[in-house]
């Protein structure tokens, strides 16, 4: 059974629009009321993932600029006192092919906004070793990181608790673009496509980990997204030229978390 993450969220003037059994929909006003919602959400399902004693709450993190208000957040009152990071476990859903210090790089992201703000032990920071020269390697040490630390059996995947993810104006969503070998890869955990458009290989989680979470949580914001985001949703199945429509998760639930300026279209 899959808990209803959105079952204990605050504000009942918005509340969430069911689409279907698992996929909701969050209308936020603007983009500060969409990343308290979020913030929300990450401490609702915090509290209820690492609650017991010896339990842990695992989550992707996304990167681009959209989430770096819902990090800013929760690294301070009142959500980050409400979260139990000791028993948090931060990893990322994609990265870019340049070191942790490097202006693009997803991890320095998230270092600057809530890893240098917080108290989290630094064993539970799983970021990915985008510095290896060999884009092939990276993938492949995240993939036996994730491995590891979820134990897993050789046909096994990974169930985050949480997975946060973001979307491109051209439909792409964690480092899963158009027309990418990477689309297609129902096998490997980790994926190292070459993206033409950014002439740099991305180091992404593929579809079936993402699809595998308890709650994959699209966070959109702008009105330069509702085009897109109306086609993702609502427009002909097209993943290979809408890589976002993928993402259905097996057993868990969808959540649509939108700023008013991204919903318009819908
Ligand atoms: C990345 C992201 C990517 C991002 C989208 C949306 O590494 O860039 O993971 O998938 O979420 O490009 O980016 P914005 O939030 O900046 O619009």
């Amino acid at each position: 059974m899959t808990l209803d993450p959105l079952d204990s969220l605050g504000d009942a003037a918005t509340p969430p629009e069911i689409l279907h059994s698992d996929t909701q929909r969050i209308v936020a006003p603007d983009g500060a009321a969409l990343a308290a919602r979020a913030a929300e959400l990450f401490v609702t399902l915090a509290q209820r993932a690492a609650g017991e004693e010896g339990a842990r709450f695992t989550v992707a993190l996304s990167g681009g600029g959209t989430p770096k208000a819902l990090y800013g957040l929760l690294a301070a009152p009142p959500y980050v006192g409400q979260v139990p990071w000791e028993r948090v476990h931060l990893f990322w859903g994609d990265e870019r092919h340049v070191p942790p210090d490097d202006a693009e790089s997803n991890y320095r992201m998230v270092r600057e906004a809530l890893l240098s703000k917080i108290t989290i032990p630094a064993e539970n920071v799983h970021r990915v070793r985008a510095e290896l020269p060999d884009a092939a390697d990276v993938a492949r040490d995240y993939a036996a990181t994730m491995r590891g630390f979820f134990q897993l059996q050789p046909t096994q995947w990974p169930r985050f608790d949480l997975v946060l993810l973001g979307l491109g104006p051209d439909g792409h969503t964690a480092s899963l673009f158009p027309g990418t070998d990477a689309l297609h890869d129902t096998t490997g955990l980790v994926a190292a496509p070459f993206v033409q458009k950014v002439n740099a290989h991305r180091i992404t989680m593929t579809a079936p980990v993402i699809n595998n979470a308890a709650t994959v949580a699209f966070l959109v914001a702008g009105a330069d997204k509702s085009g897109v985001l109306s086609e993702v949703i609502e427009g002909p199945r097209d993943p290979d030229r809408l890589p976002a429509q993928l993402i259905a998760p097996t057993d868990g639930t969808l959540l649509w978390l939108l700023d008013e300026a991204a919903a318009r279209s819908l």
